[in-house]
């Protein structure tokens, strides 16, 4: 029988257990503050940001939001986040990814100080994980091995083929996995025999951006298949990658699209934000 993996009510369980540690460090008249930067006016930017802020809102986080003209300065971005840097209030800071392209985004992620870097994407905190060492981990790889870990996915041995090689979503899962003791296999835009590959997968992660990119020839018998993809069709509906409705005979564990990964990144974002805080103020975990 396959599951479905319920990536929304799982981040409703973690948020509100957040709230309850936001109001316990509320009680020690201690804030936590989350300062969100985004360049331009993408239209999926704005929806994800309007969803953080939410979910601040309902967590007792604050949130500050920078919204910046596309014509903005690398000298202005940088002089911001060094300012949000010094910023005793501001616990966390997160850049909206993508800028516009005259602008450095590592630049701008390397300025972020790492330990306010809830989004894991300064290289210090890149490297950290890298070396299996504690760090911010990016929210979505995060909340993927969330999810393995709730649902008792172990990853011990076994082949994880992850399709995707974002700094985001692909890159730090490989190491997420490989932390487990996976195997694991990336695939791009230049691999060759991708149907191949991803069918001896024991755990198949699709971030690659392509509605129905994922088939059932795909997908080994009993696989976890794991839908990153956030794609809108021609009618306005989202979907994922992964051809849900046929690779689920197939699955023995799937997420689906909406209501799976989507849902946990901001979650993970949430406890970053948290973790942020604690540590800032020099308290355990
Ligand atoms: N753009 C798409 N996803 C993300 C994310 O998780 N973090 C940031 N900063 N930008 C994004």
């Amino acid at each position: 029988m396959t599951v479905t993996i319920d990536g929304k009510e799982l981040a409703k369980k973690i948020r509100a257990n957040l709230k309850i540690e936001c109001e316990e460090l509320n009680k020690k008249e201690i804030k936590s503050k989350l300062a969100v930067i985004m360049v331009g006016d993408d239209p999926a930017s704005k929806v994800y940001v309007r969803n953080k802020s939410k979910a601040c809102e309902d967590v007792g986080i604050e949130y500050e939001e920078y919204l910046l003209d596309s014509n903005i300065s690398q000298k202005e971005l940088i002089d911001l986040i060094k300012k949000l840097n010094q910023d005793n209030t501001v616990n966390g800071i997160l850049l909206q990814s993508p800028i516009p392209s005259k602008l450095d985004i590592n630049e701008a992620f390397k300025t972020i100080a790492p330990e306010k870097d809830v989004d894991g994407f300064n290289p210090t905190n890149v490297g950290k994980l890298v070396l299996n060492q504690d760090t911010f981990v990016s929210c979505t790889p995060y909340g993927i091995m969330k999810m393995f870990e709730e649902y008792n996915i172990d990853l011990n041995c076994k082949n994880v083929v992850i399709l995707g090689r974002s700094n985001i979503v692909g890159k730090p899962l490989i190491h997420c996995c490989l932390n487990k003791n996976a195997t694991v296999t990336i695939c791009h835009s230049k691999t060759r025999n991708i149907k191949e590959i991803a069918s001896k997968a024991d755990i198949l992660i699709s971030a690659i951006g392509k509605a129905n990119f994922v088939t059932t020839d795909m997908v080994k018998e009993n696989a976890v298949v794991i839908d990153v993809g956030i794609n809108r069709t021609d009618n306005g509906k989202i979907t994922g990658d992964v051809d849900f409705e046929n690779v689920k005979e197939k699955a023995s564990y799937i997420t689906p699209v909406p209501g799976g990964v989507g849902p946990m990144t901001i979650a993970m974002l949430m406890n970053n934000v948290i973790k942020a805080t604690r540590r800032q103020k020099g308290m355990k975990d």
